[in-house]
């Protein structure tokens, strides 16, 4: 993790990464998402020493799972290069991107996780929030997670 830099991307430059990792053996091939170019949006990246090894994309956007209007920060797109995981690359970008939605005010943090994932949020303190889903773009299960960025006031997830 020695040359690594935590950068901001341009939309354009998460594509290499969302295409290799992500949208392999997917029903979608798209690389450029609802939400990207938005003002609101920030791509957070991973820089090595000549190349980007890991990608986060982050939306302003409410969770489903709550009751109450709050403001919400969406994390998309996380993907670490196949060569470079294990290095810590996954978990800087997870806490900067956590640590930019407290600063901002926002009230939590959520996901569609993949399941086969799941133990690597939870292990950053996302608690689960739904049952399996699939979604129509990856085919691959999923369940929502969510981190309280303030204290919970939501009646139906009070217990998270
Ligand atoms: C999930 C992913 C982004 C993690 O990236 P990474 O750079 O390897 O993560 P880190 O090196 O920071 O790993 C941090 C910890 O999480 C663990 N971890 C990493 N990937 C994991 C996984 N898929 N399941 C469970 N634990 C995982 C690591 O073992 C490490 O644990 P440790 O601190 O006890 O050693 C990467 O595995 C990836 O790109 N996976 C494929 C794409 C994907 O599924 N993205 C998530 C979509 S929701």
């Amino acid at each position: 993790m020695n040359d690594a830099t935590l950068i901001e991307l341009s939309a354009e430059e998460t594509y290499d990464l969302r295409r290799r990792v992500l949208r392999v053996g997917t029903p979608s091939t798209a690389v450029q998402w609802q939400g990207d170019s938005l003002d609101t949006t920030t791509h957070l990246g991973v820089s090595g020493t000549d190349t980007i090894v890991a990608i986060s994309t982050w939306l302003k956007s409410q969770s489903p799972d709550l009751d109450r209007p709050h403001a919400g920060v969406q994390l998309r797109g996380m993907a670490t290069d196949p060569a470079a995981r294990g290095h810590g690359y996954g978990s800087m970008l997870l806490l900067a991107g956590i640590d930019r939605a407290r600063r901002s005010g926002a009230h939590h943090v959520w996901a569609n996780a993949r399941t086969a994932t799941l133990d690597f949020y939870i292990a950053h303190g996302f608690k689960v929030t739904s049952s399996e889903l699939e979604n129509a773009e990856t085919a691959i299960p999923h369940r929502r997670i969510l981190m309280y960025l303030r204290p919970p006031t939501d009646t139906n997830l009070l217990e998270l």
